[in-house]
């Protein structure tokens, strides 16, 4: 026997008994962006190296350290996306999707980023991102916000999360913050560590995301981004922060928040959950209005977020421990005549009741092989089909879950029974 070959560290694979939760999570994803009038975008998992390194920037992580980048037969470099965004702006300007027009768009599906493997992050995970483009804010900026509440009140785990938002200005707020900043740090040099250092003059806002136990004090005392605001930056965040309040949306500010992709200006937030412990993001996102034009298209604002699901899916499992599973039928039958009409019974039914699963069973075996089967199915019900039920035009009912007496349903009523037992 040859050694068994084994999935790559950090690349989850999602089995039977997870993927109901995975089910349910998508499920809601996407009924509320449709809700919202965002549409559907689906980008390539793979794209040319450059397109993320010019927009989420030289000097991150994830272009510095996390991206798995090869070459392909013909020399060309690509990457396996780490993210949506970079992709949805490529998309947009090459199918003239961003100029002069406004477009909701939704995505959902694998990232990749070469990380440390732990709890809550993998080197395979998996997004469900929004962007909005042509609409500067900050009532879209609002509206996003509140598409991302729906979610958590959906799932029920509005109380496992909440908002922190900052505002990193426009370009000419961000400039003069990061003199500042630049101006700070370099008196205090010798208190930094190698990385922060490295980081004072090719990106001085990330010292602030530093999780330096060390650094925090000096960190604390660092100048606030939101104390430099010009006056147009200033009135957005003002706009954004009455309109959350007239919706009673809460959310903290945190100057510190600056994100770890190059591309944010104006708005920027995070959704955090202390549920495992750590502090950790949910989702995140912000304005990024001068990505498109850097990318080659033409000045076009744009918004979003993206959401973490491996993240989304241990909450949900938090509230919902045991997930009501959709009711569920097994077909025991007896005899190659009791074959021939479960089969036709159970067709009618996954016609007329789309929602319930119904399983018949194959392979053959007693009435005791049968049952055992439906047992470990998970079905809630036997509907079992023998001669004597033949004889009557009917089937007996056996509960699997729960203490009820076997009862006999006719076969023109089973659909009426089923639609019973479902409420
Ligand atoms: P991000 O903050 O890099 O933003 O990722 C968004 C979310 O993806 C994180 O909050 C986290 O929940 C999840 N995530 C990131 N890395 C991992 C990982 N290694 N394992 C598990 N989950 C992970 C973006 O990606 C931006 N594109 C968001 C955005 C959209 N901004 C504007 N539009």
């Amino acid at each position: 026997m040859g050694k068994s070959i084994q999935a790559i560290r950090g690349m989850n694979d999602i089995l039977p008994s997870e993927s109901n939760y995975w089910l349910k999570v998508e499920e809601t994803l996407r009924n509320v962006a449709l809700s919202y009038g965002y549409q559907e975008i689906r980008t390539p998992v793979v794209e040319l190296t450059d397109l993320f390194v010019r927009s989420i920037g030289n000097v991150t992580d994830i272009v510095e350290k996390e991206m798995y980048t090869f070459l392909d037969r013909s020399g060309a470099s690509l990457t396996l996306r780490p993210e949506g965004t970079a992709s949805c702006v490529r998309a947009g300007i090459e199918h003239g999707l961003l100029y002069h027009q406004v477009q909701r768009l939704y995505y959902l599906g694998p990232m990749f980023r070469y990380e440390r493997p732990q709890k809550d992050r993998y080197r395979q995970f998996h997004q469900f991102g929004v962007e909005t483009y042509g609409l500067s804010g900050p009532d879209i900026d609002a509206e996003i916000l509140l598409l991302s509440r729906r979610i958590w009140e959906e799932l029920k785990i509005q109380d496992k999360v909440t908002l922190q938002l900052n505002s990193l200005g426009n370009e000419s707020s961000r400039a003069a913050y990061k003199t500042q900043l630049v101006k700070y740090f370099s008196d205090n040099v010798e208190k930094l560590d190698e990385d922060c250092k490295r980081r004072l003059h090719s990106n001085p806002l990330r010292i602030l995301d530093s999780k330096n136990p060390d650094l925090q004090q000096l960190i604390a005392l660092a100048p606030k981004i939101t104390d430099c605001l010009d006056e147009v930056s200033a009135k957005h965040f003002k706009g954004l922060s009455n309109l959350l309040d007239a919706v009673g949306l809460q959310y903290t500010i945190n100057p510190r928040l600056v994100r770890g992709l190059d591309y944010y200006g104006l708005t920027v937030f995070e959704w955090v959950t202390n549920s495992s412990g750590a502090q950790n993001a949910v989702c995140g996102g912000g304005h990024y209005d001068n990505l498109v034009c850097q990318m080659g298209g033409n000045a076009t604002p744009a918004v979003g977020f993206a959401i973490g699901m491996e993240r989304l899916v241990s909450l949900v499992k938090l509230v919902d421990e045991k997930l009501l599973e959709p009711m569920s039928i097994y077909f025991v039958m007896l005899g190659d005549e009791a074959l021939l009409k479960g089969l036709k019974l159970a067709e009618n039914l996954r016609r007329e009741l789309p929602k319930v699963r119904v399983i018949v069973n194959a392979g053959g075996g007693n009435l005791g092989t049968q049952l055992k089967r439906a047992d470990k199915s998970g079905a809630h019900l036997a509907f079992i089909l023998g001669e004597n039920e033949l004889l009557q035009n009917c089937v007996s009912v056996k509960y699997l879950r729960k203490e009820v007496t076997q009862q006999q349903v006719s076969f023109d009523q089973l659909i009426n029974f089923c639609n019973k037992e479902l409420i």
